[in-house]
């Protein structure tokens, strides 16, 4: 399965996506730039993306504490989710994420 993430600069990319993984995870681990600094504790908010329209809809609510961490986030948007709350698996096959700034 594939996940398709645009980078700050516009640079899209198409990354392997390992099931039980976390986006999070995925795009640290193919070297992109984002911090992740609980490591997907959901307690930071470095890991914010914007997800495609199209997809947000599919992806699992919010749980509460991950909407608490965005009201810490930059530039956050109707779409932001936290990357590290979103597991992968088959249904999630072509999901279409943009890393959010970590500052402005
Ligand atoms: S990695 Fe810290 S909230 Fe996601």
């Amino acid at each position: 399965m594939k996940i398709i993430v645009t980078d700050r600069e516009g640079k899209v990319h198409e990354l392997k996506g390992r099931d039980g993984w976390r986006v999070m995870e995925v795009i640290r681990d193919a070297n992109l730039p984002m911090t992740a600094e609980c490591g997907g504790a959901c307690a930071c908010a470095t890991c914010h993306v914007y997800v495609d329209d199209a997809w947000l809809p599919k992806l699992p609510p919010q749980e509460k504490q991950e909407i608490e961490m965005l009201d810490f986030g930059v530039a956050v948007q109707e779409n932001s989710r936290l990357s590290c709350q979103i597991i992968v698996s088959d249904e999630f096959d072509g999901l279409k994420v943009t890393l959010a700034p970590e500052s402005l």
